[in-house]
């Protein structure tokens, strides 16, 4: 492809170093649309003849269904996925396919195809996530009104509802999906025309160009556009949060199937067994999902790190780009696709949530709350049952068995009807104000996500 000034072959090693198509093949169907747009946009500019402009068209889409079909064979002395493409094309039609790179480098054209690549996965991972969301919900109602402790340092601390727990999740996802929406849309506009660093002087319609591919405009700065992997930055971390979000629930997954918690029974179909331990059954999904959280926290290191030294414009540096990118991708997608069938195979064990969250030390706060209603300010109310759960653990009795006349040992403001703020069901449905877990906010909430997530 630069022939004319050199004298010399490339080394092998060079060639074997420098090469990306093992890995950038797979941008194939978005280096076609954008060759074909591109010869859209030379016809228009008077380059191409119609004549040609059809030619060029149709051998791509002829390349694109051989790479399809497994019978078009990348050579890697022919480095990249755009030299292989565009070299198959001048074999098949001549003269018209060597007018193509008119106007354009691989600098913009790479840039392009990274940009469209980006924009249809973020397209199917936010349609992951709304799967994912739909198994969180639909596990959460077969959960019904199942109680369970809200922990905080990982110690008991009030009862939630087992379904706000998982609704939790479903909240950061939906930020997640937010997050990809904004970058997608940020990413989407087209740096076709930037050329090597300054434009050309052959004058292209960019405008068109970027209309025939789906974008919403073209970039502003020749030298900037072909150098940006800001989408590339967002992208990774917007996976790498959703990535510990995962981790997050992988995490609480992995405590509720131990015999500890023994809070979810998790289906046999995403379990795994042990080689010597006959009994056992891992929660494999879900250390692997977080274990692969890692790798896109990694990949986003890689790329931040690529970028900050680079010079202006573009630095060959910037193809080391693909493989982290790629590579989150592909995690994100399989471990949204596998989690989404482990949670629809989750079922609550009631009877140990509602034991657990049946810990009379849970109500300990609705203790103080009732005082409160009874006039004593808060932070003597807090002290008052401190003192009572001291005096609850040194006597080993619970709160329940206790007498009237013993609460008032503590504070003259208990009354008869302490004993109805002990109970469990009075307690949930007490947490009734906007975003805590009574069963009826928790229904209202499934609900809402019922709607959101149920395609129009
Ligand atoms: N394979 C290259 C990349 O991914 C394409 C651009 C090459 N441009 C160049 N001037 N060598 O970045």
């Amino acid at each position: 492809m630069w022939k004319g000034r050199f004298a010399q072959e490339t080394s092998a090693l060079v060639q074997r170093y420098g090469e990306s198509v093992s890995f950038d093949w797979r941008l194939y169907p978005h280096d076609i649309a954008g060759s074909i747009a591109h010869s859209k946009g030379l016809l228009k500019a008077g380059i191409l003849t119609s004549e040609e402009q059809h030619q060029i068209e149709t051998g791509l889409l002829a390349i694109r269904h051989q790479i399809e079909a497994g019978d078009f064979e990348f050579k890697e002395s022919l480095e990249d996925v755009h030299m292989n493409i565009e070299s198959e094309l001048t074999r098949r039609i001549g003269p018209a396919g060597a007018k193509l790179h008119t106007a354009r480098s691989r600098n913009d054209q790479v840039a392009t195809d990274v940009r469209l690549y980006c924009r249809t996965e973020i397209t199917r991972i936010l349609g992951l996530i709304s799967s994912m969301q739909a198994a969180l919900v639909e596990c959460a109602e077969r959960g019904g009104d199942t109680v369970m402790p809200g922990y905080t340092h990982l110690q008991r601390g009030q009862p939630v509802l087992f379904a706000h727990h998982l609704l939790a999740y479903v909240e950061m996802l939906a930020r997640d999906a937010s997050r990809l929406a904004d970058c997608r849309q940020r990413l989407n506009v087209m740096p076709l025309g930037s050329g090597a660093l300054a434009g050309s002087t052959i004058i292209l319609d960019r405008e068109f160009v970027a209309q025939q591919l789906g974008f919403a405009g073209v970039t502003q700065n020749s030298m900037d556009a072909v150098s940006d992997r800001d989408f590339v930055a967002e992208l990774l971390f917007a996976i790498s949060l959703l990535g510990v979000h995962l981790s997050r629930l992988s995490e609480d997954v992995i405590l509720w199937a131990s015999a500890e918690f023994g809070f979810v029974t998790l289906s046999d179909a995403h379990t795994t067994g042990s080689s010597l331990m006959p009994q056992k059954k891992n929660p494999d999904v879900a250390e692997l999902t977080r274990g692969k959280s890692a790798r896109l926290i990694g990949n986003l290191m890689s790329i931040l790190t690529l970028l900050k030294g680079l010079p202006m414009t573009y630095n060959r540096d910037l193809q080391e780009d693909k493989e982290p990118l790629f590579d989150s991708i592909d995690t994100t997608v399989i471990a949204l696709e596998v989690f989404t069938e482990m949670i629809t195979g989750m079922d609550v064990n009631q009877a140990k949530t509602t034991a657990a969250a049946s810990d009379p030390m849970l109500l300990a706060t609705d203790l103080a709350d009732y005082l409160v209603n009874h006039g004593v300010p808060f932070r003597q109310a807090h002290e008052v049952i401190g003192k009572l759960v001291a005096y609850s653990i040194e006597q080993q009795r619970t709160f329940g068995d206790m007498k009237l006349e013993e609460f008032q040992r503590f504070s003259p403001a208990f009354e008869a009807d302490v004993t109805a703020c002990l109970n469990l069901e009075t307690a949930m449905t007490a947490r009734k104000g906007i975003g805590a877990p009574s069963p009826q906010n928790v229904k209202a909430q499934l609900a809402r996500w019922r709607k959101a997530l149920t395609p129009e």
